[in-house]
């Protein structure tokens, strides 16, 4: 089948079933624009949670169809690539946070959503790259929190909160990777452009940035700034989206170490295809399952974040 007929199909199985399709913003642009909704990882969750689908198609990576399947436990919860995984959720085993929570009394523990059902079971509060700062802040300012696994957006959160969270030390692979002497030289041949960063990154990128936040905030900042040109140092799939809300503006992504490359890719994200997508509807498979004991617990910090999102 060629791209139209695939999209055709996704279409009619889609009615047929009445199912959902979910897509992050890291996801190809085929997929991005296929699908019914399209969100940062707080979106997702919150649509989960909404949704009157018999089955949610996630495409993302495994901990987001891990979040919907625990919101939506008597949902079908798909994914065309299952082994979609997520370097910065691998950073965080969970009989490693329980040690380390155990070596540290006393802490609320708060877990970036990236992060596997089981680390989810052992947290107070997740939170995403959307609402972090809001939910830190909302805790009193003695309180000792326990901050995973990321420690880029810890030391972020920290740094605008004026807390002392503990941090995991862990970190995305993908946003770890950008190069600040490109990212520098591109600033040097694009006067004017600004400098947006997701706060995956390490602080000497995001330290010089203009601005800073999720995938979904850095995109309503794009659409409401007056620059016309921005360097981009997240996952380059959110291109697609910034471009078509501002088909005028200019959007450079930032590019890595690797000289070879000249845009950032999350591989877990990628191993998702219109083809994948395709055979995922049509035979219910790969399905997403959780624990139920590890969900029931799992369920109640993401059901505080929710709540605290409102
Ligand atoms: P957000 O889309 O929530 O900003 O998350 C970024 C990310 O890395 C998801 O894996
Ligand atoms: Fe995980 Fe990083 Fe990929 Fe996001 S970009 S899914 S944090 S590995």
């Amino acid at each position: 089948m060629d791209k139209e007929q695939l999209k055709n199909e996704i279409g009619r199985l889609r009615r047929e079933k009445h199912a959902v399709i979910m897509a992050h913003y890291y996801q190809e642009d085929d997929i991005q624009e296929i699908a019914d909704v399209i969100g940062d990882s707080l979106a997702l969750a919150q649509q989960a949670a909404k949704t009157d689908a018999d089955i949610i198609v996630l495409c993302g990576v495994h901990f987001m169809g891990e979040t919907a399947k625990i919101i939506c436990p008597s949902k079908k919860v798909l994914i065309p690539d299952i082994t979609a995984g997520c370097s910065l959720a691998d950073s965080c085993e969970a009989a490693a946070l329980k040690s380390f929570i155990e070596e540290n009394p006393g802490h609320t523990v708060i877990s970036y959503v990236n992060t596997s059902a089981a680390v989810k079971a052992l947290t107070d509060i997740v939170v995403t790259s959307t609402n972090a700062v809001k939910i830190v802040n909302s805790l009193p300012q003695d309180e000792k929190i326990i901050f995973g696994p990321d420690r880029n957006l810890g030391n972020y959160i920290n740094s605008l909160t004026g807390r002392n969270m503990l941090l995991w030390n862990g970190a995305c692979s993908v946003h770890e990777q950008f190069s600040l002497q490109r990212i520098m030289q591109i600033r040097q041949d694009n006067p004017g452009a600004k400098l947006i960063a997701h706060p995956e990154c390490k602080k000497e990128i995001s330290g010089m940035a203009d601005f800073v936040g999720s995938t979904a905030a850095l995109i309503s900042f794009v659409e409401r700034d007056s620059a016309t040109s921005f360097i981009v140092a997240t996952e380059s799939g959110v291109l697609f989206e910034m471009q078509r809300r501002c088909p005028t503006k200019q959007f450079i992504p930032a590019p890595p170490e690797d000289e070879s490359c000249s845009r950032n890719v999350c591989k877990d994200m990628r191993l998702n295809t219109l083809e994948k997508l395709y055979a995922c509807l049509r035979d219910e498979t790969p399905e997403i399952t959780v624990n139920p004991e590890i969900a029931s617990k799992a369920i109640i910090p993401i059901n505080r974040m929710l709540e605290l999102s409102k």
